[in-house]
This record gives structure tokens, C-alpha cells and sequence, in this order.
């Protein structure tokens, strides 16, 4: 299997990033990660890149980003980026020369919550469920087309950090099923 080749753009933590690089060492995973871009320097998950040698660049200006980020995207002949926890929002002309080719996860049950606090706004309405979706980046937030939706049940004693921590636990299971169930058809 001729494996594609993807780049993760993060802004923080990366444990979503993590997960996506272990899944891709498995030989049947469809994609390989052959590059990160951060928007931010101080974003923790760089250090995975570094941990599993895979370049990384970090990209600060926001009004240079996306020029610099076409380049080295062509430049490594990328043919899909995952964002995961990247927390800038990318240009329509950027989203429409990649269409297709983008995919992004969010902390829940879309087209429910969508945007930030998720966690808090859901707990305020007192919903039975929550969970996260993997979808396609279109030009309006939050909004593509969905690829995997995993839903867990929210208890009576969940807060904003229990819940956080449920529904990441389904995020890497999530974002890797999305992956594989993209390239399923080639
Ligand atoms: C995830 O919960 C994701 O749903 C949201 O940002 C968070 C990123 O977490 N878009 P991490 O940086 O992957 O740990």
C-alpha cells in the first residue's frame, strides 16, 4: 500500500497528534505524517514531532502563515491536512485550494455545539450525551461534511474536565477510523 502523505497543524497540547502518529505506524494505516505546523511556539505537541522525527515547522505570523504553509505543503507533496486543536482560522481562498483535503476534529456531536466551550455549553444544557466528530473543513466553521461522529454518556457528576478528558478518549479513536475510512474506497 502506497501510504499518503498528511500533515497535522496543532496549536497545542497534540495528544490528538500523538494518537495520529502511533496509528500511522502501522503499515495498513493509510497515511504517513511527513510534516506538523504549528501556529504556536510554545504549543506542547511540537515536542511529538520532535519525539518521532518528523519535521515540524512553526509558523507564528498569522498574516505569513498560510503563504509559508502552501509552500513547504507542496514542498512535501501533501495530500491531506488533519487539524487537530489548531486554533486559528484558515482563509477561504486556503480552504478552497485544498478542498477535499482537509478533515478536523471537534469536541462534539456535530451539528450540535459547534465553536468553542463546547464542554461548558453542554453541561449548561443539561444533554444526556456528548461526544466528537471528525469532519471535512469547509468555509464555514465547524460545519463539513461529517466522516465519524462517537457519542459518550455524560454522568451526573461530569464537569468540564471529566468530560473533556471522556470525549478525548474517543477523539483518538475517532480520528484514526476517519482516517482509514477516507482512504477505505482507494
Ligand atoms: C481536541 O479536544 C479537539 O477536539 C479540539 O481541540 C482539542 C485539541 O487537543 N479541536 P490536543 O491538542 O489534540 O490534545
Amino acid at each position: 500500500m502506497v501510504k499518503k502523505r498528511a500533515c497535522v497543524f496543532i496549536s497545542g497540547t497534540g495528544s490528538n497528534l500523538r494518537s495520529i502518529i502511533k496509528s500511522s505506524r502501522d503499515y495498513n494505516f493509510p497515511i504517513n505524517i511527513c510534516l506538523v505546523i504549528s501556529n504556536n511556539k510554545k504549543a506542547r505537541g511540537i515536542i511529538f514531532a520532535k519525539k518521532f522525527s518528523i519535521p515540524y515547522l512553526v509558523i507564528t505570523n498569522k498574516y505569513s502563515f498560510e503563504k509559508n504553509a502552501v509552500k513547504i505543503l507542496a514542498e512535501k507533496k501533501i495530500e491531506l491536512i488533519c487539524l487537530a486543536g489548531f486554533m486559528k482560522i484558515l482563509s477561504k481562498k486556503f480552504i478552497r485550494d485544498f478542498k477535499g483535503k482537509i478533515i478536523n476534529i471537534h469536541p462534539s456531536l456535530l451539528p450540535r455545539y459547534k465553536g468553542l466551550n463546547t464542554f461548558q455549553r453542554v453541561l449548561k444544557s443539561k444533554e444526556k450525551f456528548t461526544g466528537c466528530t471528525v469532519h471535512f473543513v469547509n468555509e464555514k466553521l465547524d460545519n463539513g461534511k461529517i466522516i465519524v461522529k462517537n457519542k459518550i454518556l455524560i454522568g451526573n457528576k461530569d464537569s468540564v474536565q471529566t468530560l473533556k478528558k471522556k470525549v478525548q478518549i474517543q477523539e483518538y479513536k475517532s480520528y484514526s477510523i476517519a482516517i482509514r475510512k477516507i482512504f477505505s474506497s482507494y
